[in-house]
């Protein structure tokens, strides 16, 4: 059976172009909806491009969460990936999405994590408390910003000439080698 995934991003979006090429020729799994909480996100033009359906939907409706509930049981989707989506997840939909629904944040949880952490925040907090290390960290998602079990994480060297944006480039890199076959494990385990 195939399984559809919806994409929930707000920004650029370059992760989720980067999983829907990746599952294009997947017989398996089809990304059917790319959903944000941004009308400027990059990530809507993309999917056009892409050719598939997506959505903007205003604060209210991610407070609320039923009509956007309704909107994925309406395209099946059977499993939910998160790729730089900054809106809080309601609860209705957290609680039907529950072990299928993950995120991913790019430093090494619990490490640089929580409320107001994302983008160059992360690399930023990471060259001033002078790590010698970072990577990303593929988890579920829960009530708790990026506190949701882990699955997987994966590592890159600082280096100590790294600014954030050099620092940034390197834990993208990892992003889209590692997130896009993280899915295709987790589902392939789903399906057994
Ligand atoms: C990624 O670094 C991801 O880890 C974080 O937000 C960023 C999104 O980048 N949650 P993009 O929009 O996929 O380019």
């Amino acid at each position: 059976m195939i399984t559809s995934l919806a994409i929930l991003a707000s920004g650029n979006g370059s992760n989720a172009e980067n999983i829907v090429r990746f599952f294009m020729s997947s017989p398996d799994v089809n990304v059917s909806l790319i959903l944000t909480n941004s009308q400027k996100a990059f990530a809507l033009q993309r999917a056009r491009n892409l050719g598939i359906p997506c959505a903007y939907f205003s604060k209210e409706f991610w407070q609320d969460g039923h009509a956007i509930l309704n909107l994925l049981q309406s395209y099946q989707i059977g499993f939910v990936v998160l790729a730089g989506f900054l809106a809080k997840i309601p609860d209705v939909i957290l609680q039907a999405y529950h072990h299928r629904m993950i995120n991913i944040h790019p430093s090494l949880l619990p490490l640089h994590g929580g409320k107001g952490m994302y983008g160059d925040r992360v690399h930023e907090d990471v060259l001033r408390c002078g790590d010698k290390e970072s990577g990303i960290t593929i988890h579920y998602t829960s009530e708790v910003y990026d506190a949701g079990q882990i699955i997987a994480q994966y590592r890159c060297e600082v280096k100590p000439d790294d600014t954030p944006e050099t620092l940034a480039s390197r834990v993208h890199a990892l992003e889209y080698e590692y997130y896009p076959r993280v899915i295709e494990r987790l589902l392939s385990s789903l399906e057994k």
